[in-house]
C-alpha cells in the first residue's frame, strides 16, 4: 500500500515511544521505507536498536553526526520524506516548532522539509488542556500541519483524561491517509451521517442506534483525499472533523434542508446517515402526561426520503446509498439501489457481529448500478471509508 513511498518517523521522549516500535512495524508491513528520528530524551525511553532491526535502516540521532551527515545529511532526509510523521510528539517538540526553534535533528527536519507532517501528539491531559499547548498545535494547524488527536484513558502519569497516544493502528491509518492520492482535489463531496432525532414532545424522541462514526470516516478519508467536503450530520458524540464543512442537524426535515440546500454543488454524494423514516404527526408542547393510561399510542407520518430525491434529480452527480438491513441484504439493497436511482449502495446487514450501528468495524457489500457485488471482509470503518472513495471516485466523469 505504501510501496516507494519514504516516512520519517520521528520518536520524542514520551512513555508512549514504545508504541512507535508497533507503529514502524504497520509502515514497514505496508511497504514504506522508513528511517527513523530519535530525539535524546526518546533514547531514555527505548533503544534505537530496537527500531534500526524493525527498519533495517540505520536510526539518526544527531544533528552534527559526520557519518551520519556523509551518509545521509539531516537536509537530505527532509528532502526525500514523502512524509514525516512524529509519534509520539511531545508537548515541548510541538512547542519548539511553533516558534521556529531547530535545535536537534528532529526538529531541523521538520523545519525544512516540504512534505506532509502529521503530529501525534502524546501528553499528560492537563498539558494537553494548557492554553500555551493548544495555541501552538492551533498555529500549527493554520500553517498545515496535520494533527491526529489523543485519545481519552488512563495516562502514565495516573491521570485520567485526554493525551494517551492512540493505537498504532490509528496513527497508521491517518498517515497512510495522508500519504494517499490527491485524487478527489477540485472535487466536492457531500457526505451525510448520524442519526436523526423525530421529537414527541419536548423531552423524547424517536431516533436509532447511529453513532455517526461511518460517515464521519468517509467525510475525513475524502478530505485527506483533496476534496472540498460537506458533512451533514445528526446528533453523534464526535468532534466535528478539522477542514470539513460541518452542518449540524436534529430530524430529517432539518437534514432533508440542509443537504438540498448544498446538493447542487456536489460531485460526489454519499449518504451514510441513518434517517428516521417517520415522524409522530403531533409534537407536544409540553411534556406528556402519563396520568393513567396503561397504553398509548403515537400515530407517525413518513419523512421525505431525502436519497430518492436526490436521485430523481441527480443529473452527472454520482450518488451513493447506504443500505441497513437485518434481513434478505442483497434483495433489499439491490431495491434501494433501483428505485433511488443511485449509482451504487453499500449494503451492510445490521445484525452481524462487527457490522453496522456504533462499532469502529463494518462488514459491507458494494453493488453498483451494473449489477456488480464485491463482498469486503470486516474492516475498520476508516478502511471501509477508502475503498469505498476508491470505487465512487472510479464513477465520476473524466475532468
Ligand atoms: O453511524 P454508525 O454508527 O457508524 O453506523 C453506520 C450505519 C449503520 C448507520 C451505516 O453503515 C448505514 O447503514 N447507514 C444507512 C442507514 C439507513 O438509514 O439505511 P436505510 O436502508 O434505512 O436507508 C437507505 C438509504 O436511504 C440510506 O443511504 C439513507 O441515508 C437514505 N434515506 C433513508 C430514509 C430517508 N428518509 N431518507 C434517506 O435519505
Amino acid at each position: 500500500m505504501l510501496q516507494g513511498q519514504c516516512v520519517i518517523l520521528g520518536v520524542t521522549g514520551g512513555i508512549a515511544a514504545y508504541k512507535a516500535a508497533e507503529l514502524l512495524r504497520l509502515l514497514i508491513k505496508a511497504g514504506a521505507e522508513v528511517h527513523v528520528v530519535m530525539t535524546r530524551s526518546a533514547q531514555e525511553f527505548i533503544a534505537p536498536l530496537t527500531f534500526q532491526t524493525l527498519s533495517g535502516n540505520p536510526v539518526h540521532t544527531e544533528l552534527f553526526s559526520l557519518i551520519q551527515e556523509q551518509e545521509i545529511g539531516h537536509i537530505s532526509l527532509a528532502d526525500r520524506a514523502d512524509l514525516v510523521l512524529i509519534a509520539p510528539a511531545t508537548a515541548n517538540l510541538i512547542g519548539k516548532v511553533a516558534n521556529g526553534i531547530a535545535d536537534d535533528l528532529l526538529t531541523t527536519t521538520i523545519m525544512a522539509t516540504r512534505a506532509k507532517v502529521l503530529f501525534a501528539p502524546a501528553m499528560n491531559s492537563n498539558m494537553w488542556e494548557n492554553p500555551v499547548y493548544q495555541e501552538n498545535q492551533a498555529k500549527l494547524e493554520d500553517l498545515g500541519y496535520h494533527f491526529i488527536e489523543p485519545v481519552y484513558g488512563e495516562l502514565a502519569c495516573g491521570w485520567q483524561g485526554q493525551g494517551k497516544l492512540p493505537d498504532p493502528q490509528e496513527v497508521f491509518n491517518s498517515a497512510q491517509s495522508l500519504l494517499g492520492s490527491n485524487d478527489l482535489a477540485g472535487k466536492t463531496v457531500l457526505v451525510t451521517a448520524g442519526p436523526t432525532r423525530e421529537e414527541i414532545d419536548p423531552v423524547r424522541f424517536l431516533s436509532n442506534y447511529s453513532s455517526g462514526k461511518m460517515g464521519y470516516a468517509i467525510a475525513c478519508a475524502a478530505r485527506n483525499r483533496g476534496a472540498r467536503v460537506i458533512l451533514i450530520s445528526g446528533p453523534v458524540n464526535l468532534c466535528e472533523p478539522k477542514g470539513v464543512e460541518t452542518i449540524q442537524v436534529i430530524s430529517a426535515r432539518e437534514m432533508y434542508e440542509a443537504v438540498m440546500g448544498v446538493a447542487e454543488q456536489a460531485d460526489l454524494i454519499i449518504k451514510a446517515a441513518a434517517v428516521a423514516d417517520f415522524r409522530p404527526v403531533v409534537r407536544g408542547d409540553q411534556k406528556l402526561k402519563k396520568a393513567s393510561a396503561v397504553t398509548m399510542t403515537v400515530d407517525l407520518q413518513r419523512n421525505p426520503d431525502i436519497l430518492a430525491e436526490l436521485g430523481q434529480k441527480k443529473g452527472s452527480r454520482i450518488l451513493v446509498g447506504f443500505a441497513a438491513e437485518t434481513e434478505e441484504l442483497l434483495k433489499h439493497a439491490r431495491e434501494k439501489l433501483a428505485n433511488k436511482n443511485l449509482d451504487m449502495i453499500v449494503a451492510n446487514d445490521v445484525t452481524q457481529e462487527g457490522a453496522g450501528f456504533d462499532g469502529d468495524t463494518n462488514i459491507v457489500r458494494f453493488l453498483t448500478a451494473d449489477g456488480n457485488v464485491e463482498e469486503l471482509p470486516q474492516m475498520t470503518k476508516e478502511e471501509v471509508a477508502e475503498i469505498l472513495l476508491d470505487r465512487a471516485t472510479a464513477l465520476l466523469p473524466e475532468g
